[in-house]
C-alpha cells in the first residue's frame, strides 16, 4: 500500500526526546512524499479529532526541548470499543493511513489495537522507565538519570555539611533501572529496587563501618516500585536507617522533576534513529511493530512478542499468553529473562561491593 498520510502521537507519561522522535518521523515521511498530521493529546486526540498538519518547519527547533509538542495523556476511553471506533472514524475521515505512536507499553497496546482494526501502526519508545524488555533502551531514560545524579550530587553537598544520610526516591514504576544505574553513578551506600529484596541489615552494617572510618554523608536510592507504588517504603527506610545507624536521615522524593528538561545527546540520537526507522518500516509495508535498540542496532520487534516478553520478565504471564509463539520463541524469551536478571544482579552486587 502507498501511504499518503500518516498520523503521529505521543501517549502516556512524557519523556525527554519525544520531540526529537516527532521531528524525525515528520521529516522522514515528508521527504518520502507522505503527509503528516500531529494528533494532539495522545489517543484522546484521535478520539476527539484533535489533529493538525505538520510541516518540516513545524518541527524546527524542537530537538532540544523536553516534553512533547503534541501533548499527551493516559486515555481510558481508548481502551473501550466505543473509543476505539471513534479513533478509527477519525483516521478514515482524515485519510490517515497509518499511525506512529510514541510512548511506553500502554501506548504499544493501543498501536496493536489500531493495527488489528485496519490502521497499520508502529510503536516508538518514549518513557523514562526503560521498562520495555524488547528494547535495550527507551528514549528519555538517559536524561532522567542525568537529572537524578545532578539532584543527588546536590543532596550530597548538604548531607556532607550536616553529616546526614539522604534517602532519595526516584520514578521507574515497577522497574528499578533508574534507581540501580543512578545509585551506582552516585556511589550510593544502598540501592532498593523492586527486582531484588533489599537487605537493610547489610546496608546498616556498611554505614556503621563507614561512619567509624569518618564518612559523613550517605546516599541511598530507592525505586518508587519497591513494595508497590505509594507503599511508603522509602520513608520507612529513612526512619529505620536513622534509628539503627544514629545518622540523621532525610527522605526526598524527586518525583516528576526527572521527567522534564533538555534531552541528552543519547536521547536525541536514539529518538532520531527510532523515528526514522518507524517511517521506513511503514513505507516497506510493515506494521504492528515496535522499534527497538538491540546491541546498538535499531531493529523492529513484533509488538505482541514485545508485550508478552515484558509480561514474562515481570512474572505477569497469563494463561494462554505463550500459545501464539513457537517453542523456539518461548525459549528465546526465557533466555532473555535469565540474561536480564543476571545483568541486574551483577550491577546490584557491583554497587554494594564498591560501597564498603
Ligand atoms: O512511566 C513514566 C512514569 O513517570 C513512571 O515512572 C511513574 O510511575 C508514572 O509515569 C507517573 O505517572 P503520572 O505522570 O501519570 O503521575
Amino acid at each position: 500500500m502507498k501511504f499518503r498520510k500518516i498520523g503521529v502521537l505521543t501517549s502516556g507519561g512524557d519523556a525527554p526526546g519525544m520531540n526529537a522522535s516527532i521531528r524525525a518521523i515528520t521529516r522522514t515521511a515528508l521527504q518520502n512524499g507522505v503527509e503528516v498530521v500531529g494528533i494532539i493529546g495522545g489517543y484522546s486526540g484521535l478520539i476527539n479529532e484533535n489533529i493538525r498538519p505538520l510541516t518540516a518547519r513545524d518541527v524546527s527547533n524542537i530537538i532540544n526541548l523536553g516534553g512533547t509538542l503534541l501533548k499527551t495523556d493516559r486515555c481510558d476511553e481508548f481502551k473501550t470499543e466505543e473509543g476505539m471506533a471513534k479513533a478509527i472514524e477519525t483516521c478514515r475521515k482524515n485519510h490517515i493511513d497509518a499511525i506512529v505512536a510514541i510512548g511506553g507499553d500502554g501506548t504499544f497496546r493501543g498501536a496493536t489495537d489500531l493495527t488489528n482494526r485496519g490502521i497499520p501502526s508502529i510503536g516508538v519508545s518514549g518513557t523514562i522507565d526503560n521498562d520495555i524488555s524488547a528494547t535495550d533502551y527507551t528514549v528519555g531514560f538517559d536524561t532522567a538519570m542525568n537529572t537524578v545524579i545532578e539532584m543527588v550530587d546536590r543532596l550530597r553537598d548538604t548531607g556532607e555539611s550536616h553529616a546526614r544520610c539522604m534517602v532519595t526516591e526516584v520514578m521507574g514504576r515497577h522497574c528499578g533501572e533508574i534507581a540501580l544505574l543512578t545509585g551506582i553513578a552516585s556511589g550510593a551506600v544502598g540501592i532498593a529496587i523492586p527486582e531484588i529484596e533489599f537487605d537493610v541489615d547489610a546496608c546498616v552494617q556498611r554505614m556503621i563501618e563507614q561512619k567509624e572510618n569518618g564518612k559523613r554523608n550517605f546516599q541511598i536510592i530507592v525505586s518508587e516500585g519497591v513494595g508497590g507504588i505509594d507503599s511508603g517504603f522509602g520513608d520507612r527506610l529513612a526512619k529505620t536507617i536513622e534509628e539503627r545507624t544514629g545518622v540523621e536521615t532525610r527522605f526526598n522524593v524527586l518525583g516528576h522533576v526527572i521527567r522534564g528538561g533538555i534531552p541528552t545527546l543519547r536521547d536525541r540520537l536514539a529518538a532520531t534513529r527510532m523515528g526514522e526507522k518507524a517511517v521506513q518500516l511503514l513505507l516497506e509495508g510493515k506494521s504492528n511493530l515496535v522499534v527497538c535498540e538491540i546491541d546498538s542496532e535499531i531493529v523492529p520487534v513484533d509488538i505482541n512478542y514485545a508485550l508478552i516478553l515484558d509480561r514474562m520478565y515481570k512474572n505477569k504471564l497469563k494463561d494462554g499468553d505463550l500459545d501464539k509463539f513457537t517453542a523456539e520463541q518461548v525459549a528465546d524469551m526465557r533466555a532473555f529473562c535469565e540474561r536480564k536478571n543476571a545483568y541486574v544482579r551483577e550491577l546490584y552486587d557491583l554497587a554494594n561491593a564498591l560501597s564498603k
